[in-house]
């Protein structure tokens, strides 16, 4: 059993210590935002925040995890408008959306103790592995970011929410 903070709300996972923390969110949270990827904490598609950090969820034990803080990418805003969501979508730097979830926590968890990131620490931040090639634009994107972060660019609208139409999907 371990008691840890998700997404500012109190949980108690009646799960073996050494369940990763990335399965006790997905399976046992419903939290499926975080990705399964390589399972080796090496791409990045399974981060979240811990205590301020980005860290993959895939390495973490939910042993490690008890008492400490997690931000998942359902957490992190209530209306998909962080900043970086936001300049993610206005740069057009989200592909395939599997590993969107990871880059979005490691950018945010970024600019939260470095609102004014050069490219080479937006590289050093963001090691996910992204196979779209679209490493300029993320690079972008959270500088712009940054900018929207502290008010010297206006905030992006996003689009509405999509819904599905056909039965099933
Ligand atoms: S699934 Fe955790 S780093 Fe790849
Ligand atoms: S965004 Fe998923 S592979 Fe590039």
């Amino acid at each position: 059993m371990a008691r840890l903070t998700v997404n500012n709300q109190a949980m108690e996972f009646r799960l073996e210590p050494d369940t990763p923390l990335l399965w006790a969110l997905r399976d046992a949270a419903n939290l499926t935002g975080t990705k399964y990827g390589c399972g080796t904490g090496e791409c990045g598609a399974c981060m979240v925040i811990v205590d301020g950090q980005a860290m993959p969820s895939c390495t973490l034990s939910l042993g490690e995890a008890e008492g400490r803080a997690v931000t998942t990418i359902e957490g992190l805003s209530t209306d998909r408008g962080h900043p970086v969501q936001q300049a993610l979508v206005a740069e057009q730097a989200i592909q395939c959306g599997f590993c969107t979830p990871g880059i979005v926590i490691a950018a945010a968890a970024l600019l939260a103790r470095n609102a004014n990131p050069t490219e080479a620490d937006v590289a050093t931040a963001l090691t996910n592995i992204c196979r779209c090639g679209v490493h300029p634009r993320l690079t972008r994107a959270v500088q712009r970011a940054g900018r929207i972060a502290r008010g010297e660019e206006p905030g992006v609208p996003l689009p509405a929410p999509q819904t599905a139409t056909t039965p099933g999907l």
